[in-house]
């Protein structure tokens, strides 16, 4: 089979299309023929090593020689006690945890994977798992955005970005999206009603307030936020500098009390089981998936570099065969 691989810490240059063996499924796995898998930020910080997280368990090189979580294909062979699953059933899945999805097959514990919801390409499916579950989490599950709030989503035009916008919207929230130039108009067309342009205009120190604010970009220091929440106002960290994140762990407590303000992570928990609320408005035509582009296995790096170069309006995903 044609697998994407890496084995040192770089840019898309130091990813190679490669032939590999067929991966065997073990006991309890399935070996998914994938058809789609979509990019997700995650990716690009496992290929460069950065921020400084994306290096656990492999401090000095990758500790996953193909990326790429969020797949969607058919199952081609199951393995021994495999229950859930048969060849032929179309099945989607996050295997952020072992990845090998920029591969023609991949073996994927039965525990993780769904079948492909009803009426939802493989490509729609793939785009889902990640950017879904942070955006759901984010403003429904921990944000709990209610009715006439004010809302922001920074980094608002990428792929979680384009869920959380909507769903805000759909939820009847006042909302501003944060992103750079390019996609200003895409995210005023998922139905934000003020954009900001992060190179131009620093949201914290624009005088206004927030409900919630979600954070899919955080680099600023954690008090930056805490001026930028009405009373009663929510920071949620979902990405962004590991400098960021420490203060929001360890100084957002205290910098949150005065003013019934709250400044903290966002701690998703992952897997395509929690998806169901976001499937249906999907299936009702209440929000859309927006895939910016398509590309092959052999243009990943192509693919990584349209996306971590700040282009991708909404998701991108590679089809495969
Ligand atoms: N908390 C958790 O449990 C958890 C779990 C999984 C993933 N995550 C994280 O959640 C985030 C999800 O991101 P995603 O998948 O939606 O990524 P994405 O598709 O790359 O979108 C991120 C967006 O943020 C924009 N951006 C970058 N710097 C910005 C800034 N300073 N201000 C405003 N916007 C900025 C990016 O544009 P540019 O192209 O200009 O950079 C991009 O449009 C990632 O950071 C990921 O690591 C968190």
């Amino acid at each position: 089979m044609k697998a994407v691989v890496c084995t040192r810490y770089g840019g898309p240059e130091v990813l190679r299309l490669t032939d590999a063996d067929i991966p065997v499924p073990g006991d309890g796995q399935v070996l998914v023929q994938v058809h789609a898998v979509s990019l997700n930020a995650s990716d690009w910080e496992a290929l460069r090593g950065k921020p400084l997280y994306a290096r656990i368990g492999g401090p000095f090189r990758p500790r996953h020689h193909v990326l790429g979580s969020d797949i969607a294909g058919r199952v081609a062979v199951t393995g021994r006690n495999v229950t859930r699953f048969k060849a032929g059933d179309d099945v989607f899945a996050d295997i952020l945890s072992c990845m090998g999805g920029f591969a023609e097959y991949v073996c994927v514990p039965q525990a993780v994977l769904a079948p492909v919801p009803a009426g939802l390409t493989y490509e729609q499916a793939a785009a889902l798992p990640q950017a879904g579950v942070i955006a759901l989490q984010g403003v429904r599950d921990t944000g709990r955005v209610q009715p006439g709030q004010k809302v922001l989503i920074n980094g608002g035009g990428g792929g979680s970005g384009m869920y959380a916008v909507q769903l805000a919207k759909l939820d009847g929230a006042e909302v501003t999206g944060v992103d750079n130039t390019e996609k200003l108009e895409f995210m005023r067309s998922l139905g934000a009603d003020h954009v900001i342009d992060y190179a131009r205009e620093d949201f914290t120190r624009n005088g206004r307030g927030y409900d919630l604010i979600l954070d899919l970009a955080a680099y600023r220091p954690a008090a930056a936020y805490r001026r930028s929440l009405m009373p009663g106002g929510r920071y949620l960290y979902a990405g962004g500098s590991v400098a960021t994140l420490l203060q929001v762990l360890t100084m957002g407590p205290v910098l949150g009390r005065a003013g019934r303000k709250s400044i903290r992570l966002l701690a998703v928990r992952l897997g395509v089981q929690h998806l169901d609320p976001l499937v249906e408005l999907i299936r009702a035509g209440k929000i859309t998936t927006v895939i910016d582009r398509r590309f092959p296995l052999s243009e990943v790096p192509e693919a990584l570099r349209y996306l971590g170069e700040g282009h991708a309006k909404g998701k991108v995903v590679v089809t495969i065969g």
